[in-house]
């Protein structure tokens, strides 16, 4: 979701900004733009589409320019039409912006009473209009003073008056060679080249150039030249990775290449890990802390968005199971609201692909700044969510390109199994018969049996295929077995756009039933596990009614292979791993039905891969 790129330097900057919008397309955006200074003008381009369209209108410009600034926007205040893309102008200034400014319908009608004019819906012209207002005003009162101060001055002035998340470059005719910046909740990060500065809003757009960057401070005005970066509070680090290559490796989609690479990413993320039996320790990156947090914890807080929360909804069930600790899980937008209480012992667990989601980054200071321990299980290594956590429990599945999230879901539960194992051995809880001995070894042949699934790859994908009439499509699972079918569910409707729902199995009488008849189909998850009677009973429910069953059970369950309409049947799990593997049929139904309908398998409509806003 959105992208900044900025670059001032010896080098013709337009080659280097649309090469850094290219590696930030990943993150979702519907528009694209740049702005160049020539010297005395600004030269603005913007498209309402891909970042190669912007490219191809831009063919025979930015042959000279050496000082820029770009941007992929993702709409939030006004359609995603060219009017609306960034850079928005403002009388002498130019501005991109990530975020979101609340007030800014109040400020607009204040601005409009000295007689500004908008040409654009955004929130984005607001806060361009607001800084250019203050510019004026400054110079008109102070003519003597130099244009730099004067920018600075409105840039802090227009901070105190708005509310709302922001990172934003600027440029101004009154002050050339330069670009100037806030941060306010977004991430921005800057490294200085050998032939001058390049900032973005995300690593990936910077790393190709040089590994050695700097993530700005919070709320700090900064100005970069082609020679330095000049702002308070500055830390260089190195990075200790390169590009990621993201290729699609021959397959259709990114999204199918992440899911086939699940054996994979499991086993990386559990390399190293995994201890030599069920009695000894698993090996984290800082054992002894790891061992002083989790023998003294009393409550757990997991947070998190999307696919996710429905990592952290499974990892309920392994954590109070094995290591019996109270856990509770909520959504990043609801628990940042509430009145969560932090007692001595309260740990709080962010789980995130992007490592920037807007919520849940939000949910993570909420805790740091109550004192509590807080520790992230997140996919990308320096992302503002990894960088803040108190403890790290990294998953290693590799960029995740396609929107819908696969390889990074079964990487995040793998490391909760593997997880809530362990503590409850440091925390001497009497395992026997909860199975853990058994999901212990089962999770050191997770990649083998994801493997053996895989192989069935064909017939799933054609059974989504099926599905694509339907008026609506249920999931529903028991257990571990809920929170797979309400990520079966957000799997298919991002995918497929057909509505789908998730429910626990026991819920379906509570009023879900009522919209079940013969042309509605259901996708039943019915391991061999300790809640299987019961489901099966639900799915008598379901055929009593008339409802097209496709059951997900255990290889050889005759049973319910004869109730079901469609069966498949997986390889027999332990109960930890049961979830990790269930997941990887839904993930190809929704794929197969999404083919079958014609959907842009890795970027549905409307939706980002890095949700940065609120
Ligand atoms: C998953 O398929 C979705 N695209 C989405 O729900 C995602 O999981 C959510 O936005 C959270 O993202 P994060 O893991 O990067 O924080
Ligand atoms: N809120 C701004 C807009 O709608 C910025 C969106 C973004 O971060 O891309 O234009």
């Amino acid at each position: 979701m959105c992208g900044i790129v900025g670059y001032v330097g010896q080098k013709t900057a337009l080659p280097i900004l649309l090469d850094g919008l290219k590696r930030l397309e990943y993150r979702g955006y519907d528009s694209a733009g740049f702005a160049l200074f020539s010297g005395s003008n600004f030269l603005i381009k913007r498209n309402a589409g891909p970042v190669e369209g912007l490219a191809d209108i831009s063919e025979d410009l930015g042959k000279t320019e050496h000082l820029g600034i770009a941007h992929t926007r993702w709409a939030t205040h006004g359609a995603p039409t060219e009017i609306n893309a960034h850079p928005h102008r403002a009388g002498e200034i130019v501005l991109v912006h990530n975020g979101i400014i609340e007030n800014y319908s109040q400020i607009k009608e204040r601005l409009m009473k000295h007689g500004a004019q908008f040409s654009s819906q955004t929130d984005t012209e607001v806060f361009a209009q607001l800084i250019e207002h203050h510019r004026k005003l400054l110079t008109n009162k102070t003519p003597k003073e130099n244009p730099e101060s004067i920018i600075l001055a409105a840039l802090k002035t227009s901070m105190s008056e708005v509310e709302g998340h922001y990172a934003i470059l600027l440029m101004s005719q009154t002050v050339p060679g330069k670009i100037f910046g806030i941060q306010n909740g977004a991430p921005l990060v800057v490294s200085k080249l050998k032939d001058g500065c390049l900032i973005a809003s995300d690593i990936q757009a910077i790393i190709p150039y040089h590994n050695e960057v700097c993530f700005l401070p919070q709320g700090e005005i900064f100005i970069i030249d082609s020679g330095d970066i000049h702002c308070k509070n500055m830390h260089f680090e190195k990075i200790d990775w390169s590009a990621d290559k993201v290729e699609k490796d021959g397959f259709e989609s990114f999204m199918l290449k992440e899911v086939f690479q699940q054996p994979l990413v499991v086993a990386d993320s559990l390399s190293g890990r995994l201890p030599i039996d069920s009695k000894a320790p698993f090996i984290w990156d800082h054992q002894k802390s790891h061992e002083v947090l989790w023998k003294n914890a009393k409550r757990l807080y997991l947070i998190a968005c999307g696919t996710s929360f429905h990592a952290a909804m499974t990892a309920k069930y392994f954590f109070e199971r094995w290591a019996k600790i109270d856990c509770q899980v909520d959504i990043a937008s609801e628990f940042r609201y509430r009145d969560p209480i932090f007692e001595p012992g309260t740990v709080v667990g962010v789980i995130s692909q992007s490592g920037e989601t807007a919520d849940t980054l939000a949910a993570l200071r909420l805790a740091n700044a109550a004192g509590v321990s807080t520790f992230s299980i997140c996919n990308v290594k320096n992302s503002t969510i990894s960088r803040e956590s108190g403890f790290q429990y990294p998953t290693k599945a590799g960029p995740e390109i396609g929107v819908a999230s696969t390889k990074a879901f079964t990487s995040q539960l793998t490391i909760l199994c593997a997880l809530a194992l362990d503590i409850g051995r440091l925390r001497g809880i009497n395992q026997s018969g909860e199975n853990s001995d058994l999901s212990f070894h089962a999770l050191a042949r997770l990649p083998h049996d994801l493997d053996r699934i895989l192989k069935q790859s064909e017939i799933f994908i054609n059974m989504g295929a099926t599905l694509k009439d339907q008026r609506i499509i249920l999931f529903v699972g028991r257990g571990t077995m809920y929170p797979i079918a309400l990520e079966g569910a957000l799997k298919f409707k991002e995918l497929t756009y057909l509505p789908s729902e998730g429910f626990a199995a026991g819920e379906l009488k509570h009023g879900p039933i009522a919209y079940i008849d013969k042309d509605v189909s259901i996708v039943v998850l019915a391991p061999k596990d300790e809640w299987y009677a019961k489901t099966i009973s639900n799915l008598e429910e379901i055929r009593a009614r008339g409802g097209h069953i496709i059951a997900i059970g255990t290889e050889g369950d005759t049973e319910t292979s004869k109730v079901a309409n469609e069966f498949i049947g997986l390889p027999e799990a332990a109960w930890g791993t049961q979830p990790i593997l269930s997941v990887i049929p839904l993930q190809l139904l929704a794929y197969g039905c999404a083919k079958a309908l014609g959907r842009n398998i890795d970027k549905p409509r409307n939706l980002a891969k890095s949700v940065t806003v609120e």
